[in-house]
């Protein structure tokens, strides 16, 4: 009897799988899976583990229009030479690639098949700073479970997602895809979206495997240019850019991500620090590391590896579990085991990393758990996934100005412009990272929903404006003749979907293009103007914000977008979206964000020598938090339950909130701390708990806040987590500025 046989004998009588992963997750060491991780080690050749530790990525084939496998794949795969693929979709197509794995190999393991899905699969969701504009984590749990149960019928165990960096600088593209530049707002959406990605646990077939990414502090790079040098004190680093990924990681993520960026000259893929003292001897994290994309081969092009080889070996022993798109664990740990650069021991426990995952998700007793073909079309863009897209897409809305009330607008109004391309986009919409399942045809436009929520007399008048690019003003006649000729303009602005996402960092970023002379000579027109603007980014519309009356933020929505933006427009959605990032008046305010420190020379009014620019305010254009409403609610009676608190205890914290409008309105209540004085200086403020509620005209509610004492604390300069005695301020409102304060003594 082969060997192999005698491991396939071991699976099948062994205890069933369930009994080994009834948690979300992987948050502990089950013995069950340790006992067959080890008994299938034991089987293993040097060459079989590292081709647990090496992920190929379909290749397209433009002829035959799909993934295809290559002839030196499949010999690999027959080698024992892969553990995973990615951009291998579809539940035909990985069957194909599983069954040669698992039949042709000698040890019949399964692969692990991940994509990108970022927000959604062919159910495209706002993306993810849109959707943190909810400040709805049940809301983000909900659209990466319905993501995890799309994409787990088209044979997707993995997904590379959520991206929980901290952004604070928008000329940085890859904002679009994480929740801000708030470590708590982060934190709390980095979790929801692992427990909507992984569900009820990986046993449970609709279940993704989740990666946490970029580990570390991408979004630092310096001039928000992507992939450039990130340079920050360590305090800063694990007080403001790691918290969202401990919050994944104590929510049981699966995988982490290692990111391309350098911190203070050790890149990510190579920094032993972050990927295995803080992440695993201080964390306790249980899964697997995968580099970014041909991340191992860069440590060549940051200079730390001098060969392929000695990049392999860096970041193998730094942490990275598995080499994502180089082939170089393949072509040199071997010979590094050979040599004993690379131990025996540190191998076992990468390749234990990653079969204990196989093993959770149950691959060795269904390796085609996931090949559905009869589900693919049953479980997409059904009723409710779009109810569910339409819903957060609402949510994510932020409505940023309304002079006059001028929103919202009559169902009946007699005739209506529409003005910008992107109002009749339907790619644009789907935002970037959607993926290769999201599909134009899917998507609502702004003007879809408006003809859709207006009354049958009312005249529509489209104008593109200028054309997709936003190069030309040949299309600014017919724009300017709808706006003379209509009641209102709804003027759609803002970026192509590809403007921002990956490698898409911009200098400047207005309006692109001659958008802003569109928007003055619309204006100019005289007629009621609200702007809408669809952007993957903040934007510098300093002009805009002090001249046009009624400005919306709709960020990228995704396939609902037209009915949630129409929905707003004329009121059948009253707006709650707050503000998850900053927007400055100029890229010269960069970076700017709400929780920066006081400085020994706080600004001022009237005094020279603090800290201020000639030309602007401080303060940024909106600031985060910040979200009108069609409604009013007033905040009150800020109440500290208890004036002195103990360490280690915690303090309630309350105050009355009352709807002085019109209409029933939800509002997100934030609540902000501070520690006056400290051994380190502090921001001035911070989010430590936001609450979301709905009040009817004139109602009030008392919302209670529980502030645990362990959470006021920070890194001090010898990288220890501290919560120091002392008065800390607390500031209470519907976001970071316009607030009511309070205050407690912490005692030992
Ligand atoms: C890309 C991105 C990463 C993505 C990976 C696989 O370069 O940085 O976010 O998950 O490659 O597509």
């Amino acid at each position: 009897m082969s060997r192999g046989n005698l491991f396939l004998i071991f699976v099948l009588v062994s205890p069933s799988w369930e009994i080994c992963c009834s948690q979300r997750g992987v948050t502990s060491i089950d013995p069950v899976i340790e006992r067959k991780v080890d008994s299938l080690l034991a089987l293993m050749t040097v060459e079989e583990k590292v081709g647990q530790l090496n992920q190929l990525a379909g290749q397209w084939d433009e002829n035959a229009r799909r993934v295809i496998l290559t002839d030196e794949q499949r010999n690999l795969m027959k080698r024992g030479l892969v553990g995973s693929f990615l951009n291998v979709t579809g539940s035909e197509l990985t069957r194909e690639f599983q069954r040669i794995a698992v039949n042709e190999s000698r040890l019949h393991i399964p692969l692990i098949f991940a994509l990108d899905v970022i927000h959604g699969l062919r159910t495209t969701f706002p993306i993810p700073l849109a959707e943190a504009s909810s400040w709805d984590p049940e809301a983000a749990e909900m659209s990466a479970r319905i993501a995890a149960r799309e994409a787990s019928a088209f044979g997707i165990n993995w997904t590379f997602a959520p991206m929980v960096d901290i952004a604070r600088d928008p000329r940085w593209g890859r904002i679009a895809e994480g929740s801000g530049e708030d470590p708590y707002l982060g934190s709390m959406m980095a979790a929801a979206r692992v427990r909507g990605f992984q569900g009820s646990g990986f046993h449970d077939s609709t279940s993704l495997v989740a990666c946490a990414k970029h580990f570390a502090a991408y979004g630092a790079a310096e001039a928000g240019r992507d992939y450039n040098t990130v340079d920050i004190s360590e305090q800063t680093l694990r007080d403001i850019y790691l918290p969202p990924f401990r919050a994944a990681v104590d929510a049981g993520v699966g995988t982490l991500m290692s990111a391309f960026n350098e911190i203070a000259g050790v890149p990510s893929t190579a920094n032993h620090k972050l990927l295995t003292t803080i992440l695993r001897s201080e964390w306790g994290f249980k899964g697997f590391v995968v580099s970014d994309w041909e991340a191992v081969e860069e440590l060549q092009e940051h200079g730390i590896a001098g060969t392929p080889g000695e990049a392999a070996l860096k970041a193998i022993t730094a942490g990275v579990d598995m080499d994502m798109a180089t082939q170089l664990y393949i072509k040199h740990l071997p010979e590094m085991v050979e040599s004993g650069a690379l131990s025996m021991g540190a191998l076992n426990e990468a390749v234990r990393r990653v079969l204990r995952v196989k093993f959770a998700l149950g691959l060795f007793e269904n390796p085609y758990r996931n090949c559905h073909p009869e589900l693919e079309n049953e479980v997409v863009v059904t009723a409710q996934s779009r109810g569910a897209a339409r819903k957060i897409a609402g949510e994510s809305i932020v409505l940023l100005k309304n002079a006059n009330a001028l929103l919202p607008l009559k169902k009946d109004i007699r005739t209506l412009a529409v003005i910008g391309s992107l109002a009749n986009s339907k790619v644009d919409p789907l935002g970037p990272w959607a993926g290769f399942f999201g599909r134009p045809e899917d998507v609502v436009t702004v003007l879809e929903g408006i003809k859709a929520k207006v009354s049958a007399n009312t005249q529509i008048l489209y104008a593109r404006g200028c054309e997709s690019r936003f190069s030309d003003t040949t299309g600014f006649g017919e724009a300017v003749r709808a706006a003379q000729g209509a009641d209102a303009i709804v003027l759609v602005v803002g970026e192509t979907r590809d403007m921002s996402g990956e490698a898409s960092s911009r200098s400047d970023i207005g309006l692109p293009g001659v958008q802003e002379e569109l928007v003055k000579r619309v204006y100019a027109a005289g007629h009621p103007l609200v702007l809408v603007l669809m952007n993957g980014r903040p934007l510098t519309i300093a002009w805009e914000a002090a001249n046009i009356p009624a400005i919306i933020e709709s960020w990228f929505l995704g396939v609902e977008t037209g009915n949630a933006v129409a929905s707003v427009l004329f009121g059948d959605l009253n707006p709650s979206g707050k503000l998850p990032v900053s927007f400055p008046r100029t890229v010269g305010q960069i970076p700017i964000y709400y929780n920066h420190k006081n400085t020994g020379r706080p600004f001022v009014e009237k005094e020279k020598y603090t800290s201020k620019f000639l030309d602007l305010p401080n303060t940024p254009l909106f600031p985060f938090g910040y979200g009108m409403s069609y409604t009013s609610f007033s905040y009150s009676n800020l109440r500290v339950m208890s004036l002195k608190v103990r360490k280690h205890e915690s303090v309630t914290v309350s105050i009355e909130v009352k709807n002085t409008g019109a209409q029933a309105g939800d509002d997100v209540v934030q609540l902000y701390v501070h520690d006056d004085v400290a051994s380190n200086t502090r921001p001035v403020k911070e989010l430590n708990g936001f609450r979301r509620i709905t009040l009817n005209p004139e109602e009030s509610k008392t919302v209670e806040f529980t502030v645990d004492t362990d959470r006021l604390g920070f890194h001090n300069s010898d990288m220890k987590y501290v919560v120091e005695p002392g008065k800390f301020k607390v500031f209470i409102g519907g976001n970071s500025v316009d607030c009511l304060e309070g205050s407690f003594e912490l005692t030992e």
